[in-house]
C-alpha cells in the first residue's frame, strides 16, 4: 500500500521512516517533505500543500492512508476535508484540534471536566489583564489565544515582564488574531513530560514517554525553542505516574469530548508539570505529536506502526498492544546559526553517517539543492542514540553529532540530563 504522510520536519521524517519499514508498504509519500525525506529512497517527496490538491493526489495515487503531522493543517480542518471526501486519515478534526488551537477552550474545557491544569483567566481587554497580574503577582505565565508556533508563551518571573508580555500580545498586536485573546494562569513548579497517546474516538493507546529540552542552551539556559532535544522514556513517569495520568488526565479528555460531542480521534499529546509533591498537571494540550519527541519514540518503536494506524482509522485501537525496544533513546538536535530568531540558511551540510542500529539521523530544516544538503530552516537535524542507560544513548548520538558539520551548528551537550539521576 502507498501512505502519504503531511508536513516538513523532523517529526514527518521519523513518521515517514518507521511506515517505510513496514513489509506491506509499497512507497511513503511526504508532502512537502524535506532534504532527508528526499534522499530516502523508500520516501518520496511531493510538493503540495494545499489540503484540496493533497486529497486529489491521494485519490489519483490511491494511497491507502493519510498521516497529519503539524497543528496548522489539523487546525485548518484537513481531516474534516479528507473525511468529506471518504479518504482514510488519521488526526483530529478541525473542532477537535481546538484543544491545541485556543488556549481558552482548552482552558475551559479542563475547567469543565475537572482535569488538573493551573488557575487562569482569560482577557481581550489589557486593562483587565494587567489589573490581574497585579492582584496575582509573578511569577505568571501568559500565553496568546491561537498558534504561535511555540512562541506565543511567556513565563514571567518579574511584574514588569508580565505586564509588557500584555502590551505585546494585546495592545502591540505581536501575535495577530492569536494574540487577540490571551489566558492568563498561575504559574507551575516541578518537572515536564511529553504524553502521548493515540485515540479512535472511543479507544486510547498510550506510546512511550519522553522528556523535551525546550531551551536553546545547557543546563536549560538561553530562550525558548521548539525543542532542542527529547528522550525516551522519561524516568519521572513511573508506571504508577503513567496510571495516574491515564484515569487523571487522558481518560477524562478523551470521554470529555465525546460527551461534548466533538470525538477526539488523532494523536493526544499532554504536556505535563509534574510537581515535587508528584501530582501531574496539564500544561497545554498539543493535537499532534511533539517534535523532536516523535523522533526518539519513533525509534524505540518496534511494532508495525502501519497496522497501528489501521487500527486507529478503523476505531480498533483496543485490540493493538505496543511493543518498544527496552534501550533509551536520546535524540540531539542540531540547530542553524541564528536559531530561534533568525536562522541561517543555505549552509552546506556535511558528515551525516549511515544509520545503523544505535544510531540514526532525521532531517528537519534541509533541503537537496543539484545533490548538495543544505540548511533551510531553525531545526535542521536531530541525532537519535540508542543505549541500554541514557548516558549510552547520549554517547550514540553526541559520536555522530560530532563527525557532521555545517556553519554555525548549534546543539545542547546535556540532552537526556533529568534521565542520568536515576
Ligand atoms: P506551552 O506552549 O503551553 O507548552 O508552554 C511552553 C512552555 O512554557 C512549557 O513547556 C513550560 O515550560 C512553560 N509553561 C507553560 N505554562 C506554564 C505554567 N503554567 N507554569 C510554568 N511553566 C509553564
Ligand atoms: N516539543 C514540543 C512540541 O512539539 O510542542
Amino acid at each position: 500500500m502507498k501512505i502519504l504522510v503531511v508536513g516538513s520536519g523532523g517529526r514527518e521524517h521519523a513518521l515517514a521512516w518507521k511506515l517505510a519499514q513496514s513489509d506491506r508498504v509499497q512507497l511513503v509519500y511526504v508532502a512537502p517533505g524535506n532534504g532527508g525525506t528526499a534522499r530516502d529512497a523508500r520516501l518520496v517527496n511531493v510538493d503540495i500543500t494545499d489540503p484540496a490538491a493533497l486529497a486529489d493526489f491521494v485519490v489519483a495515487e490511491h494511497i491507502a492512508l493519510t498521516l497529519v503531522g503539524p497543528e496548522a493543517p489539523l487546525a485548518a480542518g484537513i481531516v474534516n476535508l479528507f473525511r468529506a471526501r471518504g479518504l482514510k486519515v488519521f488526526g483530529p478534526t478541525r473542532e477537535a484540534a481546538q484543544l491545541e488551537s485556543s488556549k481558552d477552550y482548552a482552558k475551559a474545557f479542563m475547567q469543565r471536566h475537572g482535569i488538573p491544569t493551573a488557575k487562569y483567566q482569560t482577557f481581550s481587554d489589557a486593562a483587565q489583564a494587567h489589573a490581574y497580574i497585579d492582584a496575582n503577582g509573578a511569577p505568571i505565565v501568559i500565553k496568546a489565544d491561537g498558534l504561535a508556533a511555540g512562541k506565543g508563551v511567556v513565563v514571567a518571573m518579574s511584574l514588569e515582564e508580565a505586564h509588557r508580555a500584555v502590551d505585546d500580545m494585546l495592545s502591540d498586536n505581536r501575535f495577530g488574531d492569536a494574540g487577540a485573546r490571551i489566558v492568563i494562569e498561575e504559574f507551575l513548579a516541578g518537572e515536564e513530560a511529553s504524553f502521548i497517546v493515540m485515540c479512535d474516538g472511543r479507544n486510547v493507546l498510550a506510546l512511550a514517554t519522553s522528556q523535551d529540552h525546550k531551551r536553546l542552551k545547557d543546563h536549560d539556559q538561553g530562550p525558548n525553542t521548539g525543542g532542542m532535544g527529547a528522550y525516551s522514556p522519561a524516568p519521572i513517569v513511573t508506571p504508577s505516574m503513567h496510571a495516574r495520568v491515564m484515569r487523571e488526565i487522558i481518560t477524562p479528555t478523551i470521554q470529555g469530548m465525546a460527551r461534548d460531542g466533538i470525538p477526539y480521534t488523532g494523536f493526544l499529546y499532554a504536556g505535563l508539570m509534574i510537581d515535587a509533591a508528584g501530582n501531574p498537571r496539564t500544561l497545554e494540550f498539543n493535537c499532534r505529536m511533539g517534535d523532536p519527541e516523535t523522533q526518539p519514540i519513533m525509534a524505540r518503536l518496534k511494532s508495525d506502526f502501519v497496522s497501528v494506524l489501521e487500527h486507529a482509522c478503523n476505531g480498533t485501537l483496543d485490540a493493538v498492544s505496543l511493543e518498544w525496544d527496552r534501550r533509551t533513546a536520546v535524540g540531539v538536535v542540531m540547530a542553524a546559526g541564528g536559531y530561534p530568531d533568525s536562522p541561517q540558511k543555505g549552509d552546506l551540510i556535511d558528515g551525516i553517517p549511515p544509520e545503523t542500529p544505535e544510531c540514526v539521523t532525521f532531517h528537519a530544516g534541509t533541503v537537496l539543492a543539484n545533490g548538495a544538503l543544505q540548511t533551510a530552516g531553525g531545526r535542521v537535524l536531530c541525532v537519535v542514540g540508542l543505549g541500554d542507560s541514557v548516558k549510552m544513548a547520549q554517547k550514540q548520538a553526541y559520536d555522530t553529532v560530532e563527525k557532521i558539520h555545517f556553519n554555525g551548528a548549534q546543539y545542547r551537550r546535556d540532552i537526556g540530563w533529568r534521565g542520568l539521576k536515576q
